[in-house]
């Protein structure tokens, strides 16, 4: 029996094998089974012909968003230099980037070497980015993140990596690629100086999970210091759409009542099969 601090959400977790998969990345903390909460925000939302996304990750929300014409344009944010390299090769270079994944075949002798070299250019970059995120454990690209041992069937490093599947969504991405804007930035100053001062623009924010001291943020991700009480501040004082997804932490639960927001809970289930509860954050009352 749930008895938490918000109402459970309308529209429960979908199994991700439902929804399409359009991210070449497998990102540690993908909201793929938030999309039917996109879909249904976003049909309410339809003023708005930009999405933001502050912090992109894998980017399946804005992918989503601008390949079901949810949306005119997104706007992609992320800091972390290599998640940024894959996205400016996919969008501004994908049929070098699938050509490459076409001729490539995963070995650890292969994969530890283009780990050690430096990228020569922002598409090798962004494929190097790509390969270790298909072949690390769990997608994590943090320093230290270790290769799959095992792997699916016991292909090893090689069992994520399907290069059909890959350069079909590569080639999806750059038929939309006009629409999307990727840009290297702290995602907060971005909203602080730009970004919420648009009013054709609604925000879909999915920092990492750091606040009240919670650790699986900072385990997953190089850049993962977020003030979350800032992003709260940020987002009461303007009049921005907004959804934002968080962990059920007590810091995170005495924000969303400080500032009179709605949260609706989802419950999700953890790598370990374990039922964790996740919020939906919205201005107004949306999915209870
Ligand atoms: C929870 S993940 C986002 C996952 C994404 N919604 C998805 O579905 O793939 C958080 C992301 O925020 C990025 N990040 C951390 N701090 C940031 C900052 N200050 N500005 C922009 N991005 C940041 C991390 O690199 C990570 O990719």
């Amino acid at each position: 029996m749930y008895d938490g601090p918000f109402p459970l959400s309308t529209i429960p977790a979908v199994n991700v094998a439902t929804v399409p998969q359009r991210s070449p990345l497998r990102y540690p903390g993908g909201k793929t089974w938030l999309i039917p909460h996109i879909r249904e925000w976003l049909g309410r939302t339809s003023s708005h012909p930009l999405l933001v996304e502050p912090f992109a990750g894998g980017g399946i929300v804005s992918l989503t968003a601008v390949m079901e014409h949810r949306v005119e344009r997104a706007l992609m944010i992320d800091l972390d230099r290599d998640v940024a390299a894959f996205w400016r090769a996919a969008l501004c270079h994908g049929p070098d980037l699938a050509a490459r994944v076409q001729r490539f075949t995963p070995t650890r002798d292969r994969i530890e070497d283009l780990a050690r070299q430096a990228p020569r250019d922002v598409t090798e970059h962004g494929f190097r980015t790509l390969v270790l995120n298909r072949a690390r454990r769990g997608g994590v690209l943090a320093p230290g993140a270790a290769l799959t041992k095992n792997g699916e069937n016991g292909n090893g490093v090689a069992s994520r990596w399907y290069p059909g599947t890959l350069r079909k969504r590569l080639a999806a991405i750059s038929a939309c690629a006009e629409r999307i804007t990727f840009c290297e930035a702290d995602g907060v100053r971005l909203l602080e100086d730009v970004a919420l001062h648009r009013s054709d623009a609604c925000f879909f924010i999915d920092p990492p999970y750091t606040a009240g001291g919670k650790r699986a943020g900072s385990r997953l991700y190089a850049h993962n210091a977020v003030d979350h009480v800032k992003l709260f501040a940020l987002m009461a004082s303007s009049r921005a759409d907004f959804m934002m997804t968080y962990d059920c932490s007590e810091e995170i639960v005495s924000l969303v009542r400080a500032h009179d927001f709605h949260a609706a809970v989802v419950m999700m289930k953890n790598s370990h099969h374990a039922r964790m509860p996740e919020l939906v954050i919205t201005r107004d009352r949306m999915f209870t």
